[in-house]
């Protein structure tokens, strides 16, 4: 892809979400190549339990999750990154057909692709550059029997409910009938730890959540004073997620290309929500989207559950 349109679409979401009534920035943009570095810092903060537990879950329970996929079976992990969490379930599959990492971002797609099968020299590893939110073939060769899916972190929290039940039929169209799908989807706690997860004593989250005014003041010739914004992360029980907004700490007008939005004190841009599920409310989640909730495993503090799902 070239830069232009990204460009382009950077802009436009900026400028459209600059002009609603509640400012908004699409979380997505997080990710650029300081974002990705910062939220790799995130995962080894203290209060960011979900990593540490979902690999946790992944360790202790990973003979019955390595038994609840086909023999044989097709992994396809989607949104597959470093390929951490699935190495700790590859050292319980020796009979995998073959592993599929699916992702966005191409040359480390294709670099850990390499790094993996000089760990696992007996595995074939078929790597798939695509976005995971729009309908892609799997590799000719990998079968369509006994094929099963992996998509951990909880980046199903990221998506509104709506959302992420079309993710999930989505899924399920790629993977095929009779497939198997292994999900980590953060639970629904306690405010406090919820909130310190999102507001961690380091201000590692609050860089994070800054960088996305870099990005703007950097990428396309923005004025804001990061300075005038501050960090804030709060959990909306009634819609059941954590929300992250940037408060503006004064009345100020920025420019963005040209274009001037006026801030009041104390007013937000709402820049991600980071939905928490019940083991109930995913499994209903999941059922709707055509899927058949089967085992759950979680955490002693049931703090994060990973579900497996079967497609009829
Ligand atoms: N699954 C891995 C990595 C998680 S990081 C783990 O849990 O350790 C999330 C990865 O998903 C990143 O590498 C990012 O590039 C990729 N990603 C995000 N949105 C995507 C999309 N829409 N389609 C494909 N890949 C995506
Ligand atoms: C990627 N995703 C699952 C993270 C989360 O927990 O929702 C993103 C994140 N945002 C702030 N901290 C982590």
């Amino acid at each position: 892809m070239s830069r232009l349109p990204d460009d382009r679409a950077f802009l436009e979401d900026v400028l459209a979400g600059f002009a609603k009534p509640q400012k908004v920035l699409p979380a997505k943009y997080f990710y650029d190549a300081a974002g990705s570095d910062l939220f790799e810092e995130i995962t080894r903060l203290p209060e960011y339990y979900p990593t540490r537990t979902e690999l946790g879950i992944l360790d202790a329970r990973g003979p019955e999750i390595a038994a609840a996929l086909p023999p044989r079976a097709t992994l396809v992990e989607f949104g597959s990154g470093s390929t951490v969490k699935v190495r700790r379930l590859l050292r319980h599959l020796p009979d995998l057909r073959a592993y599929v990492p699916v992702d966005v971002s191409e040359s480390f797609l294709l670099s850990e692709a390499a790094v993996l099968r000089a760990d696992f020299p007996k595995l074939r590893v078929e790597p798939v550059a695509a976005d995971f939110t729009q309908p892609f073939a799997l590799p000719a060769g990998v079968g369509t029997e006994g094929v099963a899916g992996f998509f951990p972190g909880s980046t199903i929290g990221n998506f509104e409910p709506p959302e992420a039940s079309r993710l999930l039929a989505q899924f399920g169209r790629v993977l095929g009938n009779g497939a198997t799908l292994i999900v980590g989807v953060d639970l629904v706690k306690d405010r406090t730890v919820l909130e310190a997860a999102y507001d961690d004593a380091a201000g590692v989250t609050a860089r994070f959540n800054l960088n996305l005014l870099a990005r703007i003041n950097r990428e396309l010739g923005g004025d804001l004073d990061l300075a005038s914004f501050r960090h804030r992360a709060l959990f909306n029980g009634h819609a059941s997620r954590i929300e992250m907004h940037l408060v503006s700490t004064r009345a100020q007008t920025v420019g963005v290309a040209g274009r001037c939005f006026a801030f009041t004190e104390g007013e937000t841009i709402h820049t991600e929500n980071s939905y928490k599920y019940t083991v109930e409310s995913f499994r209903a989640l999941a059922a709707a989207a055509g899927w058949v909730p089967g085992a759950v495993w979680t955490d002693p503090e049931r703090l994060f559950a990973v579900h497996a799902l079967r497609r009829g």
